[in-house]
C-alpha cells in the first residue's frame, strides 16, 4: 500500500470511492470540492493505492490555526487493514510538519464505529455545537 497525494488521474475513482463509501451529500458538490481542494493545498489531499486501485482517500486542511480531515473513507473490500489507520497517520506527520497544533473533524453523531475508530486513533471527543453557513450554494437538493 502506498499513501500518496491524490493526482488528476484519480478523479473518477476517487468519486466512485466516495459513492460507494456514502460520502456524498447533496449539499456537497464532490466535484467542486476536489477542484477548490487543489487550489489550497493540495499536498494534503492523500490517497491511499493498492496495486494501482484508489482505495481510500482523506482530505485534509490546515487554516493556519487548525487542522481539518475530511472524505475519510476506505474501499468496503479493503477495510480493516489499517488504511485509514495510514492515511490519518501520513496527515498528522504533514500537518505537524507545518506546524498545525491540532487537529479537529466533525462525526456524524450516530456514526458510532467512526467515532470508536478515532478514539483507538487517540481522537478525544469534544463536546461542543457545530454550526455551518452555505456561503456557495453547489447544488440544490
Ligand atoms: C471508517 C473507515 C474509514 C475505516 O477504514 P479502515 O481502513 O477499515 O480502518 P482501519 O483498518 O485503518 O482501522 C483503524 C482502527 O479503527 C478500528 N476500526 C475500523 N473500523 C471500525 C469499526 N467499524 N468499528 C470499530 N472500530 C473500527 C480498527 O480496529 C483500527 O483499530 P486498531 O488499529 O486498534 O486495530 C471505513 O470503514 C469507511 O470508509 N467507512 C465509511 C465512510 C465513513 O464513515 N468515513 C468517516 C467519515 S467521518
Amino acid at each position: 500500500m502506498e499513501i500518496r497525494v491524490f493526482k488528476q488521474e484519480d478523479f473518477e475513482e476517487v468519486l466512485t470511492l466516495w459513492e460507494r463509501c456514502d460520502l456524498l451529500r447533496p449539499w456537497n458538490d464532490p466535484e467542486l470540492d476536489i477542484e477548490r481542494k487543489l487550489n489550497h493545498d493540495p499536498e494534503l489531499f492523500l490517497v491511499a493505492e493498492v496495486s494501482g486501485v484508489v482505495a481510500g482517500t482523506v482530505m485534509g486542511g490546515y487554516d493556519g490555526h487548525r487542522g481539518s480531515a475530511y472524505y475519510l473513507g476506505v474501499h468496503p473490500e479493503y477495510r480493516g487493514r489499517g488504511i485509514a489507520n495510514a492515511l490519518m497517520n501520513r496527515l498528522e506527520k504533514k500537518l505537524i510538519a507545518r506546524g498545525c497544533p491540532k487537529i479537529q473533524l466533525m462525526v456524524r453523531a450516530e456514526n458510532d464505529a467512526v467515532i470508536s475508530m478515532y478514539e483507538k486513533l487517540d481522537y478525544e471527543v469534544v463536546e461542543s455545537i457545530s454550526l455551518g453557513k452555505r456561503l456557495i450554494v453547489d447544488q440544490e437538493y
